[in-house]
């Protein structure tokens, strides 16, 4: 088994390589490729590629997280050559031809990798993913009101880095972050996140369309619909950045068909793998968790057919190299390796 791991240097990917390792992932080699930038140094041991022509034939799985662009550019060149790609871009989940799976609630889609390409969801879209379905096959689910509170990691190591670099500066100025704001937050730079991140808060992550919602927000939607099988699920997301390094938060209230009894929703989520039930998680307690946790369960005040509550996942880890690494070995589990239709 010949294993790729593309964008190796970054945030996810350098989680993946740890996961690959902690869960003794079956293969016999590893490649490693990232950017012109990194390729020749090395990590783990192994001499980082370059991807080119010649570098990317016979692989049997290509994990792949190295942004968009490249994920476009490079993955049916893998899958051309024998791979079956598991892409954590959103550069394929709306393919039609490109299932988008979470493991635990749509494995079986897997089967559907017409291109030799699966998906894995946005990070935050993910983390909603494991109580929406545990929850919506008791009751049926009909809408969700969600709003992230999401890390600055779900936007990389670049991410992480900006955010870190403005809290000292701020922090040197107790006086100025409560009497001008302003002025602080212009004290030090920012590009990745759209506003200073330290002691604040940022209401707009990605790229406004016309009606108002962000490209992260529309993910939020189009993406639920599609793991959950739901074409006409009503979603309204909100999607904020929090200066938290790991770990997206979610606030959902879901509308369900049927009135959903507490006890019977805390059993689901209960009985749901790999999530967990806590009185109120937060994201700083469950980074480096593999679990997805909700709490603050309670039915709505006004509706019966609403619950609420609030999820919290490790965004690197369930929300990205976790669910990578989970969709590769379920590849191999049921004999998808060898079988993935090269791309035309
Ligand atoms: P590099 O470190 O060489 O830039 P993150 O999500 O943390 O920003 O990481 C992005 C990952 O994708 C890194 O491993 C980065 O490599 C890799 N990457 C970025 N652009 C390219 C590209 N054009 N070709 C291959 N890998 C890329």
């Amino acid at each position: 088994m010949r294993l790729a791991v593309v964008g190796a240097t970054g945030a996810v990917g350098t989680v993946m390589r740890e996961l690959l390792r902690k869960r003794a992932f079956p293969a016999d080699e590893v490649v490693l490729f990232a950017s012109e930038r990194s390729a020749g140094k090395v990590l783990d041991g192994l001499t980082i590629q370059p991807l080119r022509d010649d570098t990317v034939g016979g692989f049997d799985i290509a994990l792949f997280s190295a942004g968009g662009s490249t994920s476009k550019a490079w993955a049916e060149k893998f899958a051309a050559g024998g791979a079956v790609v598991v892409d954590n871009s959103s550069a394929w989940r709306m393919d039609p031809d490109v299932p988008l799976v979470v493991s635990e609630v749509n494995p079986d889609d897997l089967d559907d990798a017409r291109k030799g390409i699966v998906a894995n969801p946005n990070c935050t879209t993910m983390v909603v993913m494991l109580p929406a379905k545990a929850l919506h096959d008791r009751f049926g689910l009909t809408e969700m009101v969600a709003t992230s509170f999401q890390a600055a990691g779900g936007a990389g190591q670049k991410g992480i880095d900006e955010l870190a670099a403005q809290v000292a500066p701020l922090a040197e100025d107790v006086d100025q972050l409560v009497n001008d704001g302003r002025a602080a937050a212009r004290k030090v730079e920012h590009s990745v996140h759209a506003n200073t991140l330290a002691f604040n808060v940022v209401p707009l992550l990605g790229t406004l369309n016309e009606e108002g919602y962000t490209d992260e927000e529309m993910k939020l939607r189009n993406e639920s619909r599609k793991i959950l099988g739901l074409p006409d699920l009503r979603v309204t997301p909100t999607c904020v950045r929090v200066p938290v390094m790991v770990g997206h938060s979610i606030a959902v209230r879901a509308t369900f068909a049927r009135d959903p009894d507490l006890g019977e929703a805390l059993e689901a989520l209960r009985e749901f793998p790999n999530l967990l039930v806590e009185e109120a998680p937060t994201p700083l307690e469950w980074a480096g968790r593999d679990e997805t946790v909700v709490g603050r369960v309670r039915r709505d005040l006004a509706d019966p057919k609403v619950l609420n509550f609030f999820v919290v996942g490790d965004n690197l880890l369930k929300g990205a190299a976790l669910n990578t690494v989970q969709l590769a070995e379920l590849v191999v589990d049921r004999g998808l390796v060898g079988s993935a239709a090269p791309a035309a």
